[in-house]
């Protein structure tokens, strides 16, 4: 199956294309951890995005565009992929069509301005593997450390909460229209995402089905 998921930053499609990746043993791309590889390697394209990504804005479509085009031809894609976090605009997106790669579904995971501040500022991640933590909803078996790879876990740049609300507008302005985009095509599903993690997950997999 071939899956995109949207939705607000802090919505929880990093924690839900996880689950997806675990149930269906397909890859999860998140063009948001791929930037951050680069940003952390200081390659040229890092070192591009990085002025962006620190300010809640978006990097430009031609750079994340070809992130995509490379990696869905690698062979972990050939049996389905997740999406995260692309597109992310009306160009991307048809740049997509355009790779004639076939979209079976777009989750929207359904999560309200007021309350992504607070996940947010939650939030740890591991810059080495990318997995992601929460002070309160979950936390890692040692204090600040990856459960998966050790390495030390740090809060993301942008999730403060000035930048939060950079991201939130860039969100409303430039990614929502994409609800619209795929609803036309039939494959857009809604998923509510206020409660827990758990409760979100059996509607994302319910939506996958349907
Ligand atoms: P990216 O890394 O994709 O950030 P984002 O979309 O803003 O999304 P987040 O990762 O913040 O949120 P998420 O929905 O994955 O939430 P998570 O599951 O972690 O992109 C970063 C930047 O890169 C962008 O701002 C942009 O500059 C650039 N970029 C990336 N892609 C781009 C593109 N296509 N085009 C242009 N630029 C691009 O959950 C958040 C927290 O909440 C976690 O701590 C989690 O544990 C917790 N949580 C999750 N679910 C729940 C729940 N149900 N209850 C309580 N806590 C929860
Ligand atoms: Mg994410």
């Amino acid at each position: 199956m071939n899956l995109i998921l949207l939705g607000a930053p802090g919505a929880g499609k990093g924690t839900q294309a996880e689950k997806i990746c675990e149930k269906l043993s397909i890859p999860a791309i998140s063009t948001g951890n791929i930037l951050r590889e680069a940003i952390a390697g200081k390659t040229e394209m890092g070192l591009k995005a990085k002025s962006y990504i620190d300010a809640g804005k978006l990097v430009p479509d031609e750079v994340v565009i070809g992130i995509i085009n490379d990696r869905l031809k690698e062979d972990d894609c050939k049996n389905g992929f997740i999406l995260d976090g692309f597109p992310r605009t009306i160009p991307q997106a048809e740049a997509l069509d355009r790779m004639n790669v076939r979209i079976d579904r777009v989750i929207d995971i359904e999560v309200a301005d007021e309350k992504i501040a607070a996940r947010l500022s939650g939030r740890r991640v591991c810059l080495k593997c990318g997995a992601t933590y929460h002070t309160e909803y979950k936390k890692p078996v040692t204090d600040g450390i990856c459960d998966v790879c050790s390495a030390e876990l740090v809060q993301r740049k942008d999730d403060m909460p000035e930048t939060v609300l950079d991201r939130l507008k860039t969100y409303h302005e430039q990614t929502e229209p994409l609800k619209d985009f795929y609803a036309e095509k039939g494959i857009l599903r809604i998923v509510e995402g206020q409660q827990e993690v758990a409760d979100t997950t059996a509607l994302t997999f319910k939506a996958l089905e349907d």
